[in-house]
């Protein structure tokens, strides 16, 4: 199988489940409360683990107890944390997150206190041991510098970018990424109402990048220079919780694509993959779908 590095966040996520979303000024009990680790980056390793990669995160963390829930979870998806930056102070990502037991969504509060991976620590990564390269886009001015190195340095080795939030500059990363994943949230912050519209406005500045729009319910779609490829959604039986879905999705597109499968493949079978996840809760659900 592949190996893999990617660079992003892990996050503490604290998730209280309800029968449905507060109103403004509510007060409400939760049904019940869970800790575990999050963030896109290390979700995306996550499943790509379990789908039988050799997984590596480049990320940073905290000399304090929640860093060691967070290392714990790590360790025990085999996931490489030898490029992990550690400080002695600081307090690691926490997200606040409301689990709508209704209808499966929810909605977060993320707090940091910590600085971002810097590109003086990722160039220090051999990059001669990996297959794929994946980054997280946040932290433009560095990303952009990992990225612009990475193509230096290895020039064959894929570069996938995800798109999540819009952040000062982050289109200043497409023409340095060879797979680029774009949130629902990102089109419509650009104005769009359909992903087709928002990927046709990128293409003449991205050539030959392979450019993926997840937009939910409605399934999927990519543009392969001029051609338009659209998956539907595979929903689960029951909605039971879409936290990590989008980064499911990432791991789905980037395991077809290690595969040697056509962009019109890796659509279907991410989406696959996204749908099964909402139908359970947390990411350890691949063992559970065998069954
Ligand atoms: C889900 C997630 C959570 C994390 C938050 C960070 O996609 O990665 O696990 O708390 O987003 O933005």
């Amino acid at each position: 199988m592949a190996r893999i590095l990617a660079v992003g966040i892990a996050t503490l996520d604290i998730i209280n489940s309800v029968t449905a979303y507060p109103a403004e000024d509510d007060e409400v009990r939760a049904v019940s409360q869970r800790l575990c680790r999050g963030g896109n980056a290390t979700n995306s390793l996550t499943v790509l683990s379990q789908l039988g990669h050799q997984c590596h995160w480049a990320g940073v963390l905290a000399d304090e107890p929640d860093a060691r829930h967070i290392e714990a979870d790590l360790q025990r998806h085999r996931i490489n944390t030898a490029a992990v930056l550690r400080l002695k102070q600081g307090k690691v990502p926490t997200s606040y997150i409301t689990h709508n037991l209704g209808n499966g969504s929810r909605t977060i509060v993320h707090h940091r206190g910590l600085p971002e991976y810097p590109f003086s620590q990722f160039q220090q990564i051999d990059l001669s041991q990996f297959d794929w390269l994946h980054f997280e886009g946040r932290n433009v001015a560095a990303t952009r510098q990992m990225l612009a190195w990475a193509k230096q340095q290895a020039p064959d080795l894929p570069r996938s970018v995800e798109i999540e939030k819009q952040r000062d500059h982050i289109d200043t990363l497409f023409e340095l990424a060879d797979v680029l994943l774009f949130s629902r949230a990102f089109a419509q912050s650009q104005g769009h109402v359909d992903a087709l519209s928002f990927l046709n406005t990128l293409q003449p500045q991205c050539g030959s990048t392979q450019l993926i729009c997840a937009w939910g319910e409605s399934g999927a779609w990519a543009l392969n220079g001029q051609q338009a490829l659209h998956s539907p959604a595979f929903p689960p039986p029951q909605l039971i919780d879409t936290l990590g879905a989008g980064d499911t999705f990432n791991a789905g597109i980037i395991d077809a694509l290690i595969r040697g499968r056509g962009l019109g493949t890796a659509l279907q079978s991410a989406c696959r993959l996204a749908g099964q996840k909402c139908g359970y809760q947390g990411l350890e659900f691949l063992s559970l779908e065998k069954n």
